[in-house]
């Protein structure tokens, strides 16, 4: 389902900027460019995700607001979304605190500054669902958890306060935890629940998704409105990736296997499917393929989440692999080491303890496995695709065995070496192709061949091996295979995204 999903976002990214509202309606959409950018990142693109941002700050209003495709009026839902991709961009790209800072210092000023309720269209218009009334405007708490986050990013504590403010008012004030109210399409009030997760209301979030279930059926489908036959994939797809961050795997694998088969061949996704579907029933809306893309995501995240204690929080000091990454690193001093899908941190704590000045970084995806990480090293929680750390962060990079869950790999390898710094070391222990069948693995994980990778590392300018290691007291058998590669200090050219072998969007 992904990369169809991508291949469907590759498509609808217009040449005049931002992505399209539909596959029939080939019209940028300020909102949708702007929560694309978390995703984008999160599938390697950082480069499109770079150029929705920067389309962006050319469609900000005066005031700092932003609005629907060919709408006059400023919506706070929207300018919220293009808050979301901006402050995902900003560890990288700082320039956009400007724009940035404007859009929130819209809605503050657009907002009640007691409350922290944010205005809503006039009834009627853009919200308005007919004999159904007016989308909830709980759908505002969506625009919540990234306002706090700029405010963090940019030492702005009135907006981590106003977003407090609000989302106590919505909790208050808007029933967020039942789904057969006659507002509540899956889409929006998936949207609720995301939000209630990305503000920290794990019990109300917790409530809302245990109501909806009560509509779930056997194959995974769950109706558009508590009371019609037919189902909106968009809130499919949304209700998956909430389930997953919940823990509730089952409900969302179900939920998940329901909307691939809902796939177009295009690789997008109908609004909405059934006997009186009505939402864009004839139309792939953009926001429908980012909610897949996600919730495919959160799935392996989840997994990892779910599966953590069957994994080892040490490693033996003369595993073959340890033998290995100490070999290739040599003495790391008081070097900056990261280690990217670092599981319980097990290599990242032996670098520590052999190089105590280290300052040692271990990123993963899973809050799970990162909570077994002992102190002195650095928690990251974020996927080896989208890294927050700037071009030539690290001085020693170590991926083993979590390149193989990366799915899109050329764009994993890109990213592990922009934050090589030049004279760095990059270390990849995974598992060789040639010996599939020797584990069961999860459908989404891949091994490699040794040549691809060297190639993959050798078109971003990396000097590269390949050979062979022992591992749990074993000596090398063919199965783990050890790639190091090297970073010259004055890169012959500059790493660009044209460069892996993998396609840009
Ligand atoms: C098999 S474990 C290996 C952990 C650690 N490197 C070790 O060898 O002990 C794979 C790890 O990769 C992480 N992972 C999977 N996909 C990831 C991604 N896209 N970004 C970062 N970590 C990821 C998982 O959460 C898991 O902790």
């Amino acid at each position: 389902m992904l990369e169809g999903a991508v291949r469907w976002v590759q498509r609808h990214v217009l040449a005049s900027g931002g992505i399209a509202i539909s596959s029939q309606q080939r019209v940028a959409y300020p909102e949708v460019t702007g929560y694309y950018v978390p995703t984008l990142l999160g599938l390697g693109e950082r480069d499109l995700a770079r150029a929705f941002a920067d389309w962006l700050v050319t469609v900000q209003r005066a005031d700092g607001s932003f609005g629907g495709p060919g709408a006059e009026e400023s919506f706070a839902f929207d300018t919220g979304q293009v808050v979301r991709g901006w402050t995902a961009m900003l560890p990288t790209h700082p320039e956009l605190a400007t724009p940035l800072r404007r859009a929130c210092d819209w809605l503050l000023a657009a907002g009640d500054a007691a409350t922290g309720r944010l205005p809503v269209p006039r009834p009627g218009a853009a919200w308005s669902l007919g004999g159904r009334g007016e989308v909830s405007e709980a759908i505002h708490l969506y625009v919540l958890a990234p306002l706090a986050a700029a405010g963090d990013l940019l030492d702005e504590p009135r907006y981590r306060r106003f977003a407090e403010r609000g989302r106590d008012y919505y909790l208050g004030a808007v029933d967020c935890t039942r789904f057969d109210a006659p507002n509540h399409l899956t889409h929006f009030y998936a949207y609720v629940q995301e939000a209630l997760l990305e503000l920290g209301c794990q019990d109300e979030a917790r409530r809302g998704m245990a109501d909806v279930a009560r509509w779930q059926q056997e194959n995974g489908a769950v109706p558009a409105y508590s009371d019609v036959p037919w189902v909106c994939a968009t809130g499919i797809a949304q209700l998956a990736g909430v389930w997953f961050r919940l823990g509730e795997t089952a409900r969302a694998e179900r939920a998940l296997a329901f909307l691939a088969a809902l796939q177009n061949p295009s690789g997008g996704f109908f609004g909405s499917y059934g006997v009186g579907a009505a939402y864009f029933p004839d139309q792939e809306p953009s926001w429908g393929v980012k909610y897949a893309i996600e919730a495919e995501h959160r799935r392996i995240a989840s997994h990892f989440d779910a599966t953590a204690d069957q994994y080892r929080p040490e490693i033996a000091a003369d595993d073959g692999r340890v033998r290995a990454v100490l070999a290739a690193f040599g003495d790391l001093g008081a070097r900056r080491v990261l280690d990217a899908g670092a599981g319980k941190g097990r290599y990242a704590a032996l670098l520590k303890r052999t190089f105590p000045s280290a300052e040692v970084t271990a990123l993963d995806v899973s809050a799970e496995m990162l909570r077994h990480v002992p102190p002195g090293i650095t928690t990251v929680r974020h996927s080896l695709l989208d890294m927050p750390f700037p071009d030539a962060s690290f001085d020693a990079v170590l991926c083993v065995e979590a390149l193989e869950h990366a799915v899109r790999i050329p764009e994993a390898v890109r990213e592990l070496a922009r934050v090589l710094a030049p004279g760095g070391t990059l270390v990849v222990i995974d598992k060789n192709r040639a010996q599939l069948g020797a584990l069961a693995m999860p459908t989404w994980e891949r091994w490699f061949d040794p040549e691809e990778l060297l190639t993959l590392l050798r078109a971003l300018g990396l000097s590269a091996e390949v050979g062979g290691v022992g591992y749990d007291g074993r000596e090398a058998d063919g199965l783990f295979l050890c790639w190091t590669a090297r970073k010259l200090r004055a890169a012959s050219r500059p790493i660009s995204c044209d460069a892996a072998a993998g396609a840009a969007l």
